[in-house]
């Protein structure tokens, strides 16, 4: 079975289908028209357009990020963007910030403070914190859960139950360290009024080219790993709902009908 993703196809595939649960995120943040922020791992740029669009009129985003690949994606789509004045990129590191203090408005970081290796995600907050003035907003969105095999729960509740679908998580990970407890990273970095909401991306039939890419980009994501930690059986049936070339497919369901949560973590800048 085919194991590779494409990360960059993936992620403008999947901002597709999550595009009215992002954008809601970012409208809850009521960031000011006019205002400057920053998107901090901002990937190929999908997001830092959306927010450049809610602080329009005026306003501007800088995106950041590590990698020279979801750079230059990022360029290229915004040059197509009637927002392509509105936004920047530049190369950096989220730990060590290139910018000022309080040189934002607000900062926005998007599916990047996973604990990877164990790596504490607390510093990166107290860093973003400290680029946004007094009063601005530093929000945290992250991918927190799913529901993608709809008829088959106990399938995906075992393949949910892998080490593969946790990732980075495991036993023994610290729990302060779950993405579920970013109101504690945001209250330790001292923000204040630290708030949390989620939002679903709804997924149903009939499902354009982009949403089965990034959905079946997805199924190998989560549970493409998962082999070693689940039965034959569950491994088969696996296959069987989630590779394209299978007649049993899922997402071909006329029906079809799925779910992912982001969930947003928020806090304000001492004053
Ligand atoms: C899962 S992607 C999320 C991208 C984007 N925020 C989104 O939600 O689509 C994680 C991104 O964080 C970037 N990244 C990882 N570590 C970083 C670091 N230390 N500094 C800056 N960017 C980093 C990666 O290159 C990647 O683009």
């Amino acid at each position: 079975m085919k194991s590779q993703v494409n990360y960059l196809d993936m992620s403008a595939q999947i901002h597709h289908v999550t595009e009215p649960a992002v954008r809601s995120a970012i409208q809850a943040l009521q960031l000011p028209a006019g205002s400057c922020g920053l998107d901090a791992g901002c990937g190929i740029g999908t997001h830092a357009l959306w927010l450049a669009e809610a602080v329009s009129p005026g306003g501007h985003v800088t995106g950041i990020d590590i990698s020279r690949e979801y750079l230059a994606r990022s360029e290229e789509t915004a040059s197509k963007s009637a927002l392509e004045s509105q936004v920047s990129y530049q190369h950096g590191d989220m730990g060590d910030l290139p910018f000022d203090d309080d040189a934002f408005d607000w900062a926005w970081n998007a599916d990047t403070l996973w604990p990877v290796g164990g790596k504490d995600p607390r510093p990166l907050v107290r860093e973003l914190a400290r680029v946004v003035k007094p009063g601005g907003i530093v929000a945290i969105l992250l991918w927190s859960s799913q529901k993608l095999l709809p008829g088959y729960p106990l399938l995906e509740a075992r393949l949910n139950a892998t080490c593969a679908a946790n990732f980075p998580y495991a036993d023994g990970t610290r729990p302060e360290l779950h993405i579920l407890r970013a109101l504690g990273w945001l209250q330790q970095a001292g923000l204040d009024e630290p708030q949390a909401r989620t939002f679903v991306a709804d997924i149903r039939a009939p499902l354009d080219d982009a949403a089965r890419g990034g959905l079946t980009g997805s199924f190998q994501m989560l549970w493409g790993k998962a082999e070693p930690e689940v039965t034959p059986q569950d491994w088969a049936r696996f296959q069987r709902l989630c590779q394209p070339e299978s007649p049993d497919f899922i997402l071909n369901l006329p029906n079809y009908y799925a779910f992912i949560t982001y969930s947003l973590f928020w806090g304000r800048v001492a004053s």
